[in-house]
């Protein structure tokens, strides 16, 4: 375990997070922060109580300030407001990023050798906002969006296909909105290629369900956006790297030539370890899935031309 990680925000995403990092014991003390007086403190309270039942050691505090988190090994930034049914990611982009930029600045300071993982959406262009304002090098601030996303590929290709979620390798890369590019090439059912096992019209539907993702939870809930899921998808990013896993995971990383693109944070197969990002992974793409990376990648451009920090 690592001594300190912190998340913002103490809403859905924060909370569950915060929780599911004690419980695996990620870390020594985990300190959640939020802006709304009373609720850190009391969610972190409540959590620490669940520590004797789920035996866990990590220590669970809340606070309004930034004075506890100093010296965070990585912190989890889930701040901002969620989507409300009929808003789009990049609805939420000038209030998330004048949050995300204040919390940046905090953490700059009280934090200096941190790993940023972010989770505020629209993700790709707030992890852009905490590498301007941070000055972090590329290594640690990573957003995360394609563990999101590839889990709910595989959850429905396990469910098209009868068999195991965790026998099901998959990658969805881009960014994390519409123009999201599920792999098809590269998904397998324990290295059979997905394409020997399911028909190419319910393949296609999976990743038109899997673009839709996050709006299908959103119009469920009618009230917040994803939580669960995507909690467990920055916890497992936090893992690979408090245990020093090289695992590889698509996430949002800083481009600086790979695919062909730079200055801009795009989903990408990265290699994650106690250094935080410690490589990027090219891959062969067919024309097909390259065309649709750029699009992916004109859609963040795009929102980032509109902030001003
Ligand atoms: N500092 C700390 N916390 C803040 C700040 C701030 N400056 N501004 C807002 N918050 C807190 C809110 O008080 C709230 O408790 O962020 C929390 C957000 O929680 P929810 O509204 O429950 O939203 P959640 O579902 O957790 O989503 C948070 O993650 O997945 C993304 O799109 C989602 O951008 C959204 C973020």
């Amino acid at each position: 375990m690592v001594n300190k990680i912190t998340v913002v925000g103490a809403g859905n995403v924060g909370a569950t997070a915060a929780q599911r990092l004690a419980e695996k014991e990620l870390a020594r003390t985990v300190v959640l922060v939020d802006v709304v007086e009373g609720i850190p403190q009391g969610k972190g309270l409540d959590q620490w109580q669940s520590a004797p039942i789920e035996g866990f050691d990590s220590r669970l505090i809340g606070t309004n300030g930034y004075e506890e988190t100093a010296g965070s090994d990585i912190v989890v930034i889930t701040a901002g407001i969620a989507r409300k049914p009929g808003m789009s990611r990049d609805d939420l982009l000038n209030t998330n990023a004048g949050i995300v930029k204040q919390v940046s600045e905090q953490i700059k300071k009280t934090s200096p050798n941190a790993i940023i993982i972010m989770v505020s959406n629209p993700l790709d262009v707030m992890s852009w906002v905490a590498k301007q304002v941070t000055g972090f090098p590329r290594e640690r601030v990573l957003g995360m969006a394609g563990v999101l996303d590839t889990a709910r590929y595989r959850a429905f290709l396990a469910e098209a296909m009868d068999v195991s979620t965790r026998d099901i390798q998959a990658m969805v890369l881009g960014g994390h909105g519409d123009t999201m590019v599920p792999l098809v090439s590269y998904t397998s059912v324990s290295g059979i290629p997905v394409r020997q096992l399911l028909a190419a019209d319910k393949l296609k539907a999976i990743v038109e369900r899997t673009r839709g993702g996050g709006a299908e939870i959103v119009g469920l809930l009618k009230t917040g956006s994803a939580y669960y899921a995507p909690s467990a998808a920055a916890v497992q990013m936090c893992e690979a790297i408090v245990l020093d896993q090289k695992r590889i995971l698509p996430c949002a990383a800083w481009l600086e030539g790979e695919y062909g693109m730079s200055g801009l944070f795009l989903g990408v197969p990265c290699k994650l370890g106690r250094k935080g990002l410690e490589q990027i992974i090219e891959v062969e793409l067919t024309p097909d899935e390259k065309a649709a990376l750029e699009k992916s990648a004109e859609a963040v451009r795009e929102p980032m031309g509109a902030i001003k920090l």
